[in-house]
């Protein structure tokens, strides 16, 4: 799949996003190295911090389908805001466990785009290496 597709999966993702709160919209899609697509959406709730990121729906997603770091080929993550949203600090560091250091993440809003990756996003990660031991 080519980085425009994903990144149009992924803004079809958003049409589910569930943001009464925000009204700010987030989808993701994760594509497997078999071809397989995950999808997130934000889903905000009116407990505030119990609200869940689309990127973290869509990584969540395809380790619950059995997929792993090694099987996980790219990140698309799109929203409608005016800026390109960049993942929020908590993803980060789900991202920095859960996919590869270099795996391409696709960010758009529609109108800027740009292609990052988490060893760009968050350095001097803190990370399973440090727990079990
Ligand atoms: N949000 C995401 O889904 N992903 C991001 O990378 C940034 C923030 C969501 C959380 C919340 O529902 C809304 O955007 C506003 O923060």
């Amino acid at each position: 799949m080519t980085k425009d597709e994903l990144i149009s999966e992924a803004f079809k993702a958003m049409e589910n996003a569930y943001a009464p709160y925000s009204n700010y919209h987030v989808g993701a899609c994760v594509e497997t190295t078999d071809g397989k697509l995950f999808y997130g959406a934000n889903i905000e709730n009116a407990s505030y911090g119990a609200t869940i990121c689309a990127e973290r729906n869509a990584v969540f997603a395809a380790y619950s389908n059995g997929y792993r770091k090694e099987q996980i080929k790219a990140l698309a993550i799109v929203s409608d805001g005016g800026r390109i949203a960049a993942p929020c600090g908590i993803c980060r560091q789900v991202l920095c466990e859960l996919v590869g250091q270099n795996m391409p993440i696709y960010l758009s809003n529609g109108k800027d785009e740009m292609m990052t990756c988490i060893e760009k996003l968050l350095p001097m990660q803190f990370g399973l290496e440090d727990v079990i031991r």
